[in-house]
């Protein structure tokens, strides 16, 4: 095993489970994995003549009272023991991390049937690893904890017990499926699907045990590449028996491989346009290919133009995934997955939910999330991204009446995310990011779940429970340091849900005019008279059009725009008054104090735990503390000073700011 940080499986004896016996009935390989847990844990198997055992677990395919899923389970505890009825040896392991966390957060035995059900039937973290050490991006792209715990040295490593371990803990948190490489893929990386397909299926048969299928990150451009063809027309004949054999191949190596994920006409990376033909004609292309081995393809809608020019108002970025997706809704065969960043422009701290989730009824839509914090702190600020989730899943784009974005990935192509570990002793960089794993995993099994519960169980099951005592003390920093700590971030960068800001390329740190003049469309605006980008239909590039009512009204109108998201829709002088009660500026003076401030109290309570924590773990997140404290005031005072030059109106608080 690694010795990597256990994250929030520690090791050892399970209070309460330990010295206990335990009955494992049926006969599969993820059962073999459940007893191993249970052995861990302390617990001694026991057979089925001894029907006293403190857990028992089985499965009922039939009847079971398990909803009829494989990943499904009944569980009842009376008091003294807990029953698991699994729909099949999936819910049996997922049953099992459930009394672990019920173990740590004592509520063992707790008397009452539950029934359990993943609400999304896909739930995928997306790894963008590179193989080589990429000269700009690194080793893994937008990643913040070290270089890839599957690549070292231009290949797939020798030694994959990192690998063994993080999928035992995505197993815990009920993910069923990773992508292994970046979605940009680069020349090396595109081999996998052919020269290294020995070295994946390894790292396939790590996550085998977990009930985990792997897929891979695919080039448009691999019948070119791979295949010496002339062309990658997806009606080509030749091109479609390239990718018929290439799938053939793969599943052969691995008979349980999940499929390919693809980004496409998006960035540089080819794609289906380059033949004149459509998104649908290139992902069926693929489906094609994976669909008689039952595989899916992930085809990613982040496609907009990365050459726009600045000059030109009425290019808008965050309308071209709608413009190009929704024409095509109801040509993609049934095994393809068109994969939708949960906001129109990237993962930025503040946006509206994307309108392509909700207009193309007839297509598997999926939600994408970004647990790695390219946008928001880079794991060297501490953010707890759970409630910023729960705000998208619980968005209703037809209003109170109608189906949750949740629901609408549940109906379709399920969740995916951006997976935020590497070879970090820690996995994550910084420690308390291991939340947002965490996290993403519970709110994919269940959209319901109250982000500060999460964060609870996350702490109980990583610190230990201890309600009271000095345990009781690491869980009431732990907690009061990250579960507002999305607001506070948002608080100090850019303002009202205008977005971006940042230095470009790294996209870390404050730089205000960074992206102002650049091809990416990524704009604000800021004039001497005001900021924001008019997205009206009225007056403006009509995004606010492709919401359903009430969203398009309500976001048309600076009656009815949310204060959060008012700079996304509206160009406002600054003294535009919010519902608040602020004016523009001074709302963005300020929250940039507030911010701030809110950081340095965090710095403060992570010093109440010096001397009563891991020394090396304290250490580490103390010093991302420290670095989000420099940071923020680098952002308080640029976007302060920046805007008090820009608007000439002083603080009316008299603060200092730097004109
Ligand atoms: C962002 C990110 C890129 C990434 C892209 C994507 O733009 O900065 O590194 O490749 O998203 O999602 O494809």
């Amino acid at each position: 095993m690694s010795d990597a940080h256990p994250m929030w499986l520690r090791p050892g004896p399970i209070p309460g489970l330990a010295g206990g016996a335990v009955l494992i009935t049926g006969d599969d390989p993820l059962l073999d994995t459940v007893r191993a847990e249970a052995r861990a844990a302390g617990m001694h198997l026991v057979g089925p003549d001894q029907p006293a055992a403190l857990v028992r677990i089985s499965i009922d395919r039939a009847s079971g009272g398990a909803p009829g899923t494989e990943t499904g389970f009944v569980l009842t505890g009376d008091g003294e023991r807990t029953v698991v009825v699994a729909g099949g040896a999936s819910g049996a392991l997922c049953g099992w991390f459930e009394i672990v966390r019920r173990a740590a957060t004592g509520r063992l035995h707790e008397p009452g049937t539950t029934r359990h059900e993943p609400a999304q039937a896909v739930r995928i973290l997306d790894h963008w690893d590179n193989i080589d050490v990429h000269p700009v991006m690194g080793q893994v792209e937008r990643g913040y904890a070290g270089g890839s715990i599957f690549f070292d040295a231009g290949r797939v490593r020798d030694d994959l017990s990192r690998v063994a371990a993080y999928a035992r803990l995505l197993a815990s948190i009920g993910i069923d499926r990773v992508a292994i490489n970046n979605v940009n893929v680069h020349a090396r990386e595109a081999r996998l699907l052919t020269d290294d397909l020995a070295d994946v299926a390894r790292i396939a048969a790590e996550f085998r045990p977990w009930g985990i299928r792997l897929h891979l990150s695919v080039s448009f451009a691999s019948p070119i590449v791979l295949g010496g063809l002339e062309t990658s027309d997806p009606l080509e004949p030749a091109v479609r028996a390239w990718w018929r054999e290439a799938a053939d191949r793969v599943w052969a190596a691995i008979p349980d491989f999940g499929g390919f994920v693809v980004k496409a006409d998006s960035e540089g990376q080819p794609g289906p346009f380059a033949d004149g033909r459509d998104h649908a004609d290139g992902a069926n292309l693929l489906a094609e290919a994976v669909a008689p081995h039952g595989g899916l393809v992930h085809w990613r809608a982040f496609v907009y133009n990365h050459t726009q020019d600045w000059r030109d108002r009425t290019t808008d970025r965050a309308r071209a995934a709608f413009d190009h997706f929704t024409p095509l809704d109801g040509r993609f065969a049934d095994n393809v997955i068109v994969q939708v960043k949960h906001g129109p422009m990237d993962f930025q701290v503040r946006e509206p939910v994307s309108p392509v989730l909700a207009a193309m009824p007839h297509t598997r839509v999926a939600l994408e999330l970004q647990v790695t914090q390219e946008y928001t702190g880079q794991q060297r600020h501490a953010v707890y991204l759970a409630p910023m989730w729960r705000e998208v899943l619980d968005f209703a784009p037809f209003g109170a009446a109608g189906p949750t974005i949740a629901d609408l990935a549940a109906a379709g192509g399920g969740i995916a995310a951006v997976s935020n570990v590497g070879d970090d002793g820690f996995w994550t960089g910084h420690p308390l990011a291991q939340a947002n794993l965490y996290a993403f995993g519970r709110l994919a099994w269940d959209a319901t779940l109250d982000p500060a519960a999460i964060l609870d169980e996350w702490i109980a099951l990583t610190f230990g429970s201890g309600a009271s005592g000095s345990d009781g003390e690491i869980a009431a920093v732990v907690h009061e340091l990250l579960d507002d700590s999305w607001s506070t971030y948002e608080s100090y960068t850019a303002p009202l849900g205008v977005g971006f800001m940042v230095t470009p390329g790294t996209h870390y740190g404050p730089s205000v005019d960074g992206y102002e003049y650049s091809p990416w469309g990524t704009y604000h605006f800021a004039d001497r008279d005001g900021i924001g980008v008019d997205r009206t239909v009225a007056t403006g590039t009509g995004y606010a059009g492709q919401y359903p009512e009430p969203w398009a009204s309500t976001y048309e109108s600076l009656d009815t725009v949310p204060d959060e998201l008012l700079l996304f829709f509206h160009h406002v002088p600054y003294s535009h008054r919010l519902h608040s009660g602020s004016t523009v500026i001074q709302h963005i003076y300020d929250t940039r104090f507030a911010g701030v401030e809110r950081v340095d109290a965090m710095v403060d309570m992570w010093q109440r735990l010096d001397g009563r924590i891991d020394g090396d773990l304290f250490a580490r997140v103390r010093d991302r503390l420290t670095e989000q404290q420099r940071s923020a005031r680098e952002w308080r005072d640029h976007v302060n000073t920046y805007f008090l030059r820009k608007s000439g109106i002083a603080d009316e608080r008299g603060r200092a700011i730097h004109p």
